[in-house]
């Protein structure tokens, strides 16, 4: 398997995707000059350029490419190569309408946009697979080589006949049996027995709510038949070039693809994210989504990954598109080099003049290379390359797992639960916890339910709904072997196929949490909130718990670490602990305000022997380790000055930084603790 390290080759890689078709030939010369001069060591080019290589069926046209690939390598400039099958060309739709995907209700989404591809389309795979063959055999041993880009942003749902013939053999494969179909799905409810494999359809446009099994079977064959498409491509590639890494790029906590499923398929990981930079900056509410999928993708990733696209300054996808204030695109360029990324790269290296992206900004944008953008971007990589020898291939070490499986999100997000509010959504509360923990720099990895997570000291369930058989077992195996469990409410109730397990929640839950039976779920109204009589306040969700009685020295009965203090609930347990085997196990019936979660998660992680990366950083200052590196990073709107243990060398600037570190607005500082006897007695120090 080809690894991050050949498209790098131990540097950190900085670029952006490249779209020379869009320009004549003596910009591209000025690209190049461009960026030499920005620091860039990766173009990605040709993620739309299929209708340029293939004008016409079957024709070539891969000249311009060649000579940019030339360009780009006479540069020192490493390509990641794409293939062009996320935007197939006009004549393949007219040609062959049947490669167009339908949406619920059988209408055709047309070309004259991108990602119009149907994922069970024969035609389609067939020239996506003629493509990437020729693509693969022209460039196979290039010199600029570096990386292939497979498609982009994989995610279009289509719901077509071709699709629902895919789905059935899926559903074959899965259930063997349709009586087993029937029984998985639940059937014998409002009369939906299917007779015959033919019957079966994607969940279209119906009269009132579907069939959730069927709905989660559909997201799971949906990024199933997707992930088809891309690992045809990646084989296809892996063939001519086995040395070259492969990667797609995610987008950021994406419901589409099970990206678990995804990520081991691919040699390098990638994401791409784009916060509002419009955001109320008193909120960290933006920094803390970006630490999220910066953890998520290194936990898929399990290795070396990539940012591999965010804007140098606005979007324009917004219905306001504000710019990044003076300072803003490196402080989150450095928040994914703090969690680990090996690359920081762009869309787009050059802004486009046309096109519905034309108003995008871009690393090189309309006002060209003078503009302040330009300036901002080349700093950075310059800051880059100063790093690379100290940081590429280093790792970000965590005590806690937060576990996440997107076939519980999808599972969660069926209608007809006990509550649909907005509050209870799963990404919401993933992102809710995972703040928790990210405020107090406790850094977490995620983690599978089914994988081996064992040699964490916490593990979180934020929310898990769904939960196999095999996850349950895991989960109390690693409990009783003296690991720490903090869990969210409504979890373990559906098993895998969503049928409701016995007594409403999972019994190895129950005895895990010690709760005799959770009564009812109460779903708080929107803004509803319940004191707790611990000073706590819960919103979203409560429960009517019945804790069990001692049951012996395997199963002391479950603390009350909080009750409800209000409300119809006044009286029951909110917050519990108990004991097992040699581990402990929270439940969290509701949802805690912030600085509560947060103390909740503190003291348990404390407890379990896991602690926050720098105790002394206010809040607001997100403090990593990465590999010998400490990284600091103000996401406050103040001037703070954060005091330190030990001496420190500042890795940008090389100079000493001993009792504290003073960061402004969107500061950054790298530091890597001082050699003893390199130690000299100095100031505090102000980092950019
Ligand atoms: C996505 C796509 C890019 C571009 C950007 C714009 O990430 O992959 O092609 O459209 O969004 O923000």
């Amino acid at each position: 398997m080809a690894r991050l390290t050949d498209a790098t080759r131990g540097r950190l890689l900085f670029g952006g995707d490249y779209n020379p078709e869009q320009w004549p030939e003596e910009v591209w010369h000025e690209d190049v000059r461009l960026m030499r001069e920005a620091g860039v060591t990766l173009a990605t080019v040709g993620v739309f350029s299929w209708a340029t290589l293939e004008p016409h069926p079957g024709v070539r046209n891969f000249g311009w490419l060649d000579t940019v690939l030339g360009l780009l390598h006479d540069a020192g400039i490493g390509v990641c190569l794409a293939t062009p099958t996320a935007s197939p060309p006009p004549w393949l739709g007219a040609r062959y309408p049947e490669t167009l995907p339908r949406d619920e209700t059988g209408a055709t989404v047309w070309y004259g946009s991108r990602n119009q591809f149907c994922a069970s389309s024969p035609v389609y795979r067939e020239h996506a697979a003629r493509i990437t063959e020729d693509l693969a055999r022209r460039y196979a041993g290039h010199p600029a080589l570096r990386m292939w880009h497979v498609n982009n942003e994989y995610g279009t749902v289509c719901y077509c006949d071709t699709s629902a013939r895919h789905f059935r053999t899926w559903l074959r494969a899965r259930y063997r049996t349709l009586d087993a179909l029937n029984d998985a799905w639940g059937t014998a409810f409002w009369s939906q027995r299917y007779d015959s494999w033919e019957e079966i359809i994607p969940p279209r446009r119906a009269q009132y709510l579907h069939n959730p099994a069927q709905r989660l079977d559909f997201r799971r064959f949906t990024s199933d038949a997707l992930l088809e498409c891309f690992t045809a491509e990646r084989d296809i590639l892996a063939a001519h070039t086995p040395g070259i890494p492969v990667t797609t790029n995610f987008m950021p906590l994406f419901a589409g693809q099970d990206g678990w499923r995804w990520a081991a398929e691919e040699d390098v990981v990638s994401v791409d994210i784009y916060p509002d930079p419009a955001a109320d900056p008193s909120d960290l509410a933006g920094p803390a989504h970006g630490a999220l999928v910066a953890d998520l993708t290194r936990s898929q990733a399990r290795g070396p990954w990539l940012l591999m696209e965010q804007a140098a300054s606005a979007v324009n996808f917004r219905r306001v598109n504000r710019p990044k204030p003076a300072g803003q695109m490196r402080q989150w360029s450095y928040q994914f080099l703090a969690r680990g990324a090996d690359g920081l790269c762009f869309f787009q290296w050059r802004a486009s003049r046309q096109g519905s992206e034309k108003f995008h900004s871009a690393m090189l944008p309309h006002a060209g290379e003078r503009s302040r953008t330009f300036q901002h971007v080349r700093a950075l990589g310059h800051e880059l390359h100063t790093l690379s020898p100290r940081l590429a291939g280093t790792t970000v070490p965590a005590d806690v797992a937060v576990l996440h499986d997107w076939h519980a999100w999808w599972a969660s997000e069926q209608p007809g639960r006990p509550s649909s509010d907005e509050s209870t959504a799963y990404p919401r509360l993933l992102a809710t916890w995972h703040r928790a923990l990210w405020e107090q720099n406790l850094t977490c990895d995620f983690a599978h339910p089914e994988a081996s997570y064992h040699g964490y000291r916490m593990v979180v369930v934020p929310q898990l709904y769904l939960m196999t058989d095999a996850a349950l077992d895991r989960l109390t195996a690693y409990v009783r072997g003296g690991g720490t469990l903090v869990c969210g409410f409504f979890t373990a109730v559906a098993d895998g196929d969503d049928r409701v397990r016995p007594g409403g929640v999972d019994r190895r839950l129950r005895e895990l949490l010690g709760l005799a039976t959770v009564h009812e779920w109460w779903p708080l109204q929107p803004g509803e909130t319940v004191p707790l009589d611990n000073g706590a306040t819960g919103s979203a969700w409560s429960e009517d718990l019945e804790l069990a009685p001692h049951g012996g020295p395997s199963a002391p009965a479950a603390e009350i670490l909080a009750r409800y203090g209000g409300g119809e609930l006044a009286g029951r347990p909110a917050l519990t602990r108990a004991r097992r085997g040699k581990g402990t196990a929270y439940y969290v019936s509701t949802l805690p305000d912030p600085a509560s979660l947060r103390a909740l998660l503190g003291e348990a992680a404390r407890a379990a022997g896991a602690g926050p990366v720098l105790p002394q950083a206010p809040l607001g200052v997100e403090a990593v380790r990465r590999g010998e590196a400490l990284f600091l990073i103000n996401h406050t709107r103040q001037q703070v000055t954060v005091p330190l243990h030990h001496p420190h060398t500042d890795l940008l600037t090389g100079r000493a930084v001993t009792a504290s570190v003073t960061l402004g607005r969107h500061g950054v500082a790298v530091l890597t603790p001082t050699p003893k006897e390199n130690r000299t007695c100095a100031e505090g120090v102000s980092a950019p």
